[in-house]
């Protein structure tokens, strides 16, 4: 499918898929939406000083770019892991303006994530180990004892991609989750929040970014 650059609101770029009617970040802005909704509400909340985060649809990286910044900035110990079914190819994820946008002394970073091994571990400094799987959630096995205390649901649209967000799949999710461990998606819809509420989260709507009512963040509570 083709995919094109755009510019948001905030000035970073988004990537639109013209074929799906669908962008990977919110028109209002990429940076502010991923910031507010993974790093605010995901990241931030928790006080542990060491995660282990699955990102679901890894997609330019941003989410994952900013966790590993904020993750300096805070002195937190992080273990990255995220599924990628359709990489981006180098001549677009080397013209995205993030690492010039925000936190510019880390733009290195974000070529290295780019640019690692899919489906191998790197160790970059400082306690941020990361791990690209290209990889189709529909299918991916997961390790059986749950392993991460945050993730960040990051799909396509449930009316782009509704085989995404069935509640069999969102209970796959969930099922990798650790008690007490954070579900955080810009996606508000009811369906969503009973599907996750069932797998043992207690749910919350919370204010979005500019543009979006409400986003979801969950954490397992059974
Ligand atoms: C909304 S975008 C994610 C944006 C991304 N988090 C970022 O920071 O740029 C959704 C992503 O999910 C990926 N995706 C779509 N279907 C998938 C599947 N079955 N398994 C894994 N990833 C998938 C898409 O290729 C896309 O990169």
């Amino acid at each position: 499918m083709k995919r094109v650059l755009m510019i948001t609101e905030d000035g970073s770029h988004t990537i639109f898929i013209p074929e799906m009617d669908e962008h990977y970040h919110s028109v209002h802005g990429a940076i502010q939406e991923s910031l507010h909704i993974y790093i605010e509400q995901g990241l931030l909340q928790t006080t542990k000083t060491e995660l282990s985060v699955l990102e679901i649809g890894f997609g330019t990286g941003l989410n994952a770019y900013l966790s590993y910044c904020y993750s300096q900035k805070k002195n937190i110990s992080v273990n990255y892991i995220c599924l990628e079914k359709y990489p981006l190819n180098e001549a677009e994820y080397s013209v995205l303006n993030y690492p010039t946008a925000i936190f510019p002394e880390y733009s290195s970073i974000f070529n290295l994530i780019h640019k690692s091994e899919w489906n191998e571990t790197i160790e970059i400094p400082k306690n941020f180990n990361f791990k690209k799987n290209k990889a189709d959630l529909l299918t991916f096995q997961f390790d059986e004892t749950p392993q991460f205390d945050l993730v960040y649901y990051d799909a396509f649209a449930p009316g782009k991609q509704p085989e995404m967000w069935t509640d069999r799949l969102l209970h796959k999710v969930a099922s990798t989750v650790k008690p007490d461990g954070i579900i955080v998606t810009y996606c508000a819809k009811g369906a969503v929040r009973r599907a996750f509420s069932d797998a043992g989260f207690t749910m919350e709507r919370i204010p979005g970014p500019p543009g979006k009512k409400e986003i979801l963040r969950g954490k397992k509570t059974f």
